[in-house]
């Protein structure tokens, strides 16, 4: 397995095992449409030869942005512009997935919402969302998944890491609930299987579901990766295709940070759980990423801050000047 292997997830072949994660871009109008900055953004990237664009945190309610100006996907009007990125792309050989998100404790503004009225430091304090509530965000979600599919993406990943609203109801350290959706890892894992149950009746069964998940907290008394293998399992048996490894953003936490530092968490998944993982974090060299692909060790490699930094990183490792986009042939020796 290398880098120019391509992987067929469902009826998806995705060209190469380089994924752009999902990275912020802050550049939505107030409302969370695209911008011209998006499409060049994406498109720069597709040009490039990754393989898998995962399209930035985009909300499922506005309430729910990480910053005032992250995309959206809560009105029928944000599918448009969505799907100019997705066109753009596919044209250039990439494929494209989203993550939907809502961030909880963590977003922007004054309507914070969260498992527990547990405030994140220097954050005030959320509300603690209701049974019907809940309800509610959770059906924000499934109509996210179908804008998304009438945007027209290839995969679609749910934002269950970083210390946003599933992951708040996942870690004990932010769900002090008593109901059925705080206590015991059943409950404290159903706020996201009711999520993956509802977004898979607008998701079309053929194309793939990834989550994206924190193997640990980095905190006592926090997820840890035995909890991430085991809600892996749980997903795997609601059908979910691809897992995004990552870890941390509940809390401020200690982290030893260098290359790769959570490519173990991704391989413990995949062998564990036995479902294709995305490894990423501090990732830089072709030699790592062929080292993690050879052995095994993930399925996907994930470049975020290199691809900010180079969105040609793929081709300028690629001596087939055929892969080249014809436009920047001769620019290929
Ligand atoms: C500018 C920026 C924005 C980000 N936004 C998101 C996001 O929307 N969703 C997400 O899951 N992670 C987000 N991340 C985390 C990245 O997806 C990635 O996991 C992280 O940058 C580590 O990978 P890297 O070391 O290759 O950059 C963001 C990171 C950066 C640098």
């Amino acid at each position: 397995m290398e880098i120019f292997t391509p992987y067929k997830l469902k009826s998806v072949t995705i060209p190469n095992r380089i994924v752009m994660p999902a990275m912020c871009q802050y550049s939505a109008t107030d409302d969370g449409h695209a911008t011209n900055w998006h499409l060049m953004h994406y498109g720069s990237r597709a040009v490039g030869g990754v393989g898998l664009i995962i399209v930035e945190a985009t909300a499922v309610e506005a309430r729910g942005r990480l910053s005032g100006h992250d995309l959206g996907i809560w009105d029928d009007s944000h599918i448009e512009g969505l799907k100019g990125i997705v066109n753009w792309c596919h044209e250039h050989g990439a494929t494209t997935g989203i993550q939907i998100a809502h961030g909880g404790r963590k977003a922007w503004g004054d309507e914070l919402v969260a498992p527990s009225a547990l405030a994140f430091p220097d954050k005030s304090t959320p509300h603690a969302l209701s049974i019907q509530e809940i309800e509610e965000v959770i059906g924000h979600w499934k109509d996210g998944a179908r804008r998304a599919r009438e945007a027209g993406f290839d995969l679609l990943q749910i934002h269950a890491a970083h210390g946003y609203l599933i992951h708040e109801f996942l870690s004990p350290l932010s769900n002090h609930r008593t109901d059925q959706y705080g206590g015991s890892f059943e409950n404290r894992i159903r706020l996201l299987l009711g999520i993956v149950d509802a977004v898979k009746t607008e998701w079309p069964e053929d194309k793939p579901l990834s989550v994206r998940l924190s193997a640990v907290d980095y905190l006592f008394g926090g997820l840890t990766i035995e909890d991430t293998v085991a809600i892996g399992k749980v997903l795997k048996e609601l059908g979910v295709d691809l897992l995004d490894i990552s870890s941390g953003g509940l809390l401020p936490a200690s982290i030893s940070l260098g290359p790769g530092y959570q490519v173990p968490f991704a391989e413990a998944v995949k062998r564990e759980v036995d479902l294709p993982t995305i490894a990423v974090g501090l990732i830089t060299e072709p030699e790592t990423v062929q080292e993690i692909l050879l052995n095994e060790r993930a399925d996907f490699v994930a470049l975020g801050r290199e691809l900010l930094r180079n969105p040609y990183w793929l081709l300028q490792n690629i001596s087939d000047c055929d892969m080249w986009p014809r436009q920047y042939k001769r620019a290929c020796s």
